[in-house]
C-alpha cells in the first residue's frame, strides 16, 4: 500500500454534553477521493475543521508525510498544504477576486511591507487558470459572482499554497448540476496531479461517480473501516450512515384530490425575472416545480410570499383576491416560505426552540403579553424530534447545530406556523437520508389535513417521488405542466432545456 499522505489518529473532541468524535481515526493517500459520508451530526465537519487548524481536538494525533504535526490556527494547516472549502463559504465579499485568492499570502517586495501587485496579479491568475477561470475578471469584487464561481475561487485559493490535500465540505449542495460537472472535472484534473481530496456529501450517486475510497461517521464513530468504493454497495452504505436499512425512500401518499383550490396565479409578472407565470395548487395537492437556477423558480416563490413586488397578475387565495404585500402578513393569512437560504432563515443567537416557534405569532402568546415558553419547547420538540434534530437541549443557541441541523430547524419553524399553503424551496438541501425521508412523511402529513404545498426541487427523482403533478419553468415562465404518472426524469429534462412540448 502506499504510503498515507495523512494519518488521523483517535481524534477525541467534546462540546459541553456532545460527543461530537470518539476516537475517530482516518487515512488519506496521495492522489485519492476520499468520501466522508454520515448522517447530519455525525462530526464530519468537526473532524475537518481540526485537521484545517480552526478547531482543537481534544486528544488525538496527526501525521502528515510521515511526521506527527499540530496546527494551532487555519494559518499552519494552509501553510503545510491542506486546503478547506467549508460548508459555509469563507471568502470576503467586499474583497476582490484576486485578494480573496491570495488572502494572507500577497506577495511582498523582499522584506517589505509593500504589495507587489504585478506579482499578485501574474499568481492569482496561474491559480484560477488552473480551476478554468482563466478569464475571470481578477479585480471584480467576489460578492458579486454566483455560488458557482465562488467555489472554484475557494479552491483556487487552497491551490496558492500549492495544497497538497483539499477539503470539500459539500461542495455541491448550492450548485447546478453543470457547475457541478465542471467541480468534478477540475477534481479530476488536480487528482491526476496527486493532489488529494476529503470529500463530504449527502448525495450518493457523487460518492459514486467521484469516490475512490469512503468513510462513514454516526454520532461521532467511524462505523466499519474505510472500504474501496467499487466493492461498495449503496445499501452498505445507507444502512451505515442511518444504522437500518430504507427501502422507500419516497413514501408519497397519494390521495384523492378535493376540487378547492388554495391558490390560484395569472399572468403573473415581476417585469424582470419572470413573466406570465399561470399555475395553480388544490387542498391536499403537492405542485412540483422544476427548472434550472436563473429559470425564476426562486423568484416566483418570493415575490408570492411578498418579499418583492411583483407588476402584474392575478393572484387568488383560498378564493379571494390576493396581493403579496410583506411576509409577516403572507404568514398571517397562512402561507408560508421555506426559503433557499438557510442562514437567512435562522436566528443563529436564538434558541433552537424558539427558532421553531417564531412564525407562530399565535399560540404561544398569552393576554398579547406572556410568552407561554413550555408550550412552545414542547411544540418544538414534536417536530424537531420527528426529523431528529440532532442536539442535547433545544434551548440552546442555533448556532452549535451542524449545517444539516439547522436546515432542519427552519423546516420544523415552517412546519409550526400551521399554514395553509406551504412553499419549499429546495427543502432537502444539506439534509441526510434518513431525515429526507421523515421530510417526505411530514408533507404527507400536510396533505392529508388538506394542505396545499408547492414544492421546489433540484432533485428530479424527488419531484417525481413526492409530487402530484409537475410543473416546469424555463427562462422566467412555466414551460410544461407534466403529470406525474408518466412523468421521467428524461422528460422533465427535455422541459427544461426547451425541446419537450407542452404535455397539457
Ligand atoms: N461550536 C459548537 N458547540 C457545540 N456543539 C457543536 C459545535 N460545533 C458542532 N457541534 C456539535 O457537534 C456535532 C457534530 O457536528 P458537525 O458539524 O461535525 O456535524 P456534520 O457531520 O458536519 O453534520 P452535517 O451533515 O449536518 O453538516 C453536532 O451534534 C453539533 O451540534
Ligand atoms: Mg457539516
Amino acid at each position: 500500500m502506499v504510503a498515507p499522505l495523512l494519518e488521523m489518529k483517535d481524534i477525541d473532541k467534546r462540546f459541553g454534553a456532545t460527543h461530537a468524535l470518539e476516537k475517530v481515526s482516518l487515512d488519506i493517500v496521495p492522489g485519492e477521493v476520499h468520501m466522508l459520508l454520515g448522517e447530519n451530526g455525525a462530526g464530519k465537519s468537526t473532524l475537518m475543521k481540526i485537521l484545517a487548524g480552526s478547531l482543537r481536538a481534544d486528544s488525538g494525533k496527526i501525521y502528515w508525510n510521515g511526521g506527527e504535526i499540530e496546527f494551532n490556527r487555519p494559518q499552519d494547516a494552509f501553510n503545510a498544504g491542506i486546503g478547506m472549502v467549508y460548508q459555509e463559504l469563507a471568502l470576503i465579499d467586499h474583497l476582490n477576486v484576486m485578494e480573496n485568492v491570495l488572502l494572507g499570502n500577497l506577495p511582498r517586495y523582499g522584506n517589505s511591507a509593500f504589495v507587489n501587485w504585478k506579482d499578485a496579479e501574474k499568481k492569482a491568475r496561474s491559480v484560477l487558470a488552473e480551476v478554468g477561470l482563466e478569464n475571470i475578471d481578477v479585480r471584480r469584487r467576489l460578492g458579486t459572482f454566483n455560488l458557482g464561481i465562488r467555489q472554484l475561487i475557494e479552491i483556487a485559493k487552497t491551490l496558492s499554497r500549492n495544497a497538497k490535500l483539499i477539503i470539500l465540505d459539500e461542495p455541491t449542495s448550492a450548485l447546478t448540476n453543470s457547475e457541478t460537472e465542471t467541480l468534478f472535472g477540475i477534481i479530476r484534473g488536480l487528482k491526476e496531479k496527486g493532489v488529494s481530496f476529503i470529500f463530504i456529501t449527502h448525495k450518493l450517486d457523487e460518492a459514486f461517480t467521484m469516490g475512490d475510497r469512503v468513510t462513514v461517521f454516526r454520532d461521532g464513530k467511524k462505523i466499519g473501516g474505510t472500504k474501496s468504493m467499487s466493492e461498495t454497495l449503496e445499501s452498505e452504505l445507507i444502512t451505515s450512515m442511518v444504522g437500518r436499512p430504507i427501502t422507500e425512500f419516497y413514501p408519497k401518499e397519494r390521495n384523492a384530490l378535493a376540487d378547492e383550490i388554495v391558490l390560484s396565479v395569472e399572468n403573473f409578472s415581476d417585469g424582470k425575472y419572470f413573466h406570465d407565470v399561470n399555475f395553480t395548487v388544490r387542498a391536499g395537492e403537492v405542485l412540483g416545480v422544476a427548472g434550472l437556477v436563473g429559470s425564476g423558480t426562486t423568484e416566483i416563490a418570493e415575490t408570492l410570499y411578498g418579499l418583492y413586488r411583483h407588476k402584474s397578475g392575478k393572484i387568488t387565495y383560498m378564493g379571494s383576491a390576493f396581493e403579496p404585500s410583506k411576509p409577516s402578513e403572507s404568514l398571517r393569512k397562512g402561507i408560508g416560505l421555506l426559503t433557499k437560504n438557510r442562514k437567512s432563515g435562522l436566528l443563529l443567537h436564538l434558541p433552537i426552540y424558539q427558532n421553531i416557534t417564531l412564525s407562530n405569532p399565535v399560540d404561544f402568546v398569552k393576554w398579547k403579553i406572556f410568552r407561554k415558553k413550555r408550550e412552545e419547547l414542547e411544540k418544538a420538540k414534536y417536530y424537531g424530534s420527528q426529523l431528529r434534530i440532532a442536539a442535547p437541549s433545544y434551548r440552546l443557541k442555533s448556532g452549535i447545530l451542524s449545517g444539516g441541523n439547522q436546515q432542519k430547524v427552519v423546516i420544523s419553524k415552517l412546519l409550526c406556523a400551521k399554514c395553509k399553503l406551504f412553499i419549499m424551496d429546495d427543502p432537502t438541501r444539506g439534509i441526510d437520508i434518513g431525515a429526507k425521508v421523515e421530510v417526505y412523511k411530514l408533507i404527507n402529513e400536510l396533505t392529508r389535513s388538506k394542505c396545499a404545498v408547492i414544492l421546489i426541487s433540484s432533485e428530479m427523482p424527488e419531484l417525481i417521488g413526492m409530487s402530484d403533478r409537475i410543473i416546469v419553468a424555463r427562462d422566467g415562465t412555466i414551460a410544461a405542466n407534466l403529470d406525474v404518472e408518466n412523468c421521467t426524469q428524461e422528460l422533465i429534462m427535455k422541459h427544461i432545456a426547451g425541446g419537450g412540448k407542452n404535455e397539457r
